[in-house]
């Protein structure tokens, strides 16, 4: 590694680490939660390919992106990959009828649970369901409408949700929003043919480069209609 390689990873490291901090003192400790710290997932005998670790994202990324006016009592939402449910604690702000979590890990789970018990009574939603499951066995409930994804897993593992978000939408025609943070498979979920990009927040990070990579994109996905029959006269 050239030493200017080396000196913007060691940037890299102290400004992530310098947010942790930040996000700890000013927003956790008064919500009394804890999701900031991130956990390898070879330390939970879970690692395997195509499965990211848990790192949260950021406390204003749902907010930055979802407007308030956006989400009615009819949306469902549901984060793949829930980790210790920082982005179901900001879902719980809009007036969801229902919010589900979906992690791989009990143990991260567990964490979430306390979490989301601790700041129930200040939640607008309060139907928060927490699911322990591989996202490639879960079944999406047909009345989910917004889906929230940071770049929980990659490859084989990816495409197989999208194909099973595109299936759900066929099966039970809706609109469905994809809130996709950094968004590292953009080209299969594109390829598809389905997901159109709707909106994008750059991440909050210096440099452009970085906070283009770390940005979330939002996408939706329209049930096809069919084409219009000839009316003959
Ligand atoms: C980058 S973290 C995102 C956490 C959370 N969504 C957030 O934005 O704060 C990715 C999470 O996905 C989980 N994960 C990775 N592969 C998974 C899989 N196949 N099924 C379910 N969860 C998975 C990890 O355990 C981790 O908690």
């Amino acid at each position: 590694m050239s030493p200017l390689a080396r000196a913007h990873a060691w940037a890299r490291l102290a400004f992530q680490e310098l947010r942790r901090t930040a996000a700890t003192l000013l927003i956790e400790r008064p919500l009394g939660v804890d999701t900031a710290r991130i956990v390898d997932l070879a330390s939970l005998g879970l690692a395997a390919p195509n499965r990211v670790d848990y790192e949260p994202s950021g406390w204003l990324d749902l907010r930055l992106i979802l407007r308030r006016g956006e989400v009615t009592v009819d949306d469902v939402f549901l984060d793949l990959g829930s980790g210790k449910g920082r982005v179901l604690l900001q879902a719980a702000a809009y007036p969801f009828h229902r919010i589900i979590g979906v992690e791989l890990s009990a143990q991260l789970m567990a964490i979430a649970r306390t979490n989301v018990d601790r700041r129930r009574e200040r939640l607008r939603c309060r139907e928060i369901e927490l699911i322990i499951a591989d996202v490639v066995d879960y079944e999406l409930p047909d009345d989910v409408t917004v889906v929230y994804m940071y770049n929980a897993f990659g490859g084989s593992v990816f495409r197989a949700v999208v194909d099973r978000l595109v299936a759900s939408v066929d099966g039970n025609p809706r609109r469905l929003r994809l809130i996709y943070r950094t968004a590292l498979e953009d080209e299969a979920l594109l390829a598809t043919g389905r997901f159109r990009e709707v909106r994008s927040v750059p991440g909050l990070r210096p440099g452009r480069a970085w906070s283009r990579k770390m940005a979330t994109r939002m996408y939706v996905i329209d049930p096809v209609t069919a084409p219009r029959a000839d009316i003959h006269g």
